[in-house]
């Protein structure tokens, strides 16, 4: 499949049209951002490092019954995804506080939640993605209705469960991550966009290392070592 017209350019990623209507081809940058791009860099062979991971774990959460949007993987840096209609809210969940959760309701850097926290976050840069409850995206209109929300947080729960357990095998502690969700042309719920250490915390589980972009936000050493860490980490048995 071959890419077409440039349909989208985003802070990671571009979205490509191709032959069928129905899918997208999207590349992986090597472009970094943090803080709603106010911290912009650039990593060589980031874009194929996330691009790897991301297949990886989506096929992971396939083999679950969990539906994505990946449809092919292209190349080191392409793949063939279901085009969505992504709802515009950012779906996070936590298993330890750090960052903004420690800052709005000071709770201690590192501590271990009693339960997995779901957030949404509305998808606005214009805004600042700021933090919503489930009456905000009903009026936003963000959602059709609540059932759609108690859905994604279903969802938001059950891929935690997944992945908490396979990234613990892999001796790393999923502190937190962000996922999206889209509908497809026939209303289905599909997980899109990607998971990678630019949308989760990954911190070692002995060590406490971050692994992840906190590497580039905090600056704390190469984004590329700390990424090659969790992919290899990903593929060994
Ligand atoms: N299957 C899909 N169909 C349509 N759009 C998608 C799909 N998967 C991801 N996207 C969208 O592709 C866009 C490009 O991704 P990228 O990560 O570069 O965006 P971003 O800069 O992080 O965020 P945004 O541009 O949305 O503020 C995102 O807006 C994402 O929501
Ligand atoms: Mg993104």
């Amino acid at each position: 499949m071959e890419k077409l017209d440039l349909v989208y350019e985003g802070k990671a990623k571009k979205l490509f049209s191709c032959e069928d209507g129905d899918l997208l081809i999207a590349e992986f940058k090597d472009d970094l951002t943090a803080g709603n791009a106010a911290k912009k860099g650039f990593q060589e062979g980031k874009g194929a490092l996330n691009c790897k991971i991301s297949n990886q774990i989506l096929k992971l959460l396939e083999e679950y019954g969990i539906n994505t949007h990946l449809v092919k993987i292209l190349d080191d840096t392409h793949q063939l995804i279901k085009k969505v209609n992504i709802i515009p809210i950012e779906v996070v969940v936590r298993n330890v506080a750090t960052g903004s959760l420690t800052k709005r309701l000071g709770i201690s850097d590192g501590k271990v939640l009693p339960f997995a926290l779901v957030e949404f976050y509305y998808k606005n840069d214009d805004l600042n993605d700021p933090l919503l409850n489930d009456e905000h995206c009903i009026m936003l209109d963000l959602v059709k209705s609540e059932s759609d929300l108690e859905e994604l947080k279903r969802l938001a729960r059950e891929i935690n469960s997944i992945l908490k357990r396979f990234f613990a095998s892999k001796n790393l502690t999923l502190v937190d991550f962000k996922v999206e969700f889209g509908t497809d042309k026939d209303g289905n719920i599909l997980l899109a966009d990607e998971i990678s250490p630019d949308s989760c915390r990954f911190w070692d589980s002995k060590t406490n290392e971050k692994l992840d972009k906190d590497v580039f936000r905090q600056d704390l050493g190469s984004v590329k070592v700390a990424y090659e860490e969790v992919l290899n980490r990903i593929l060994k048995g």
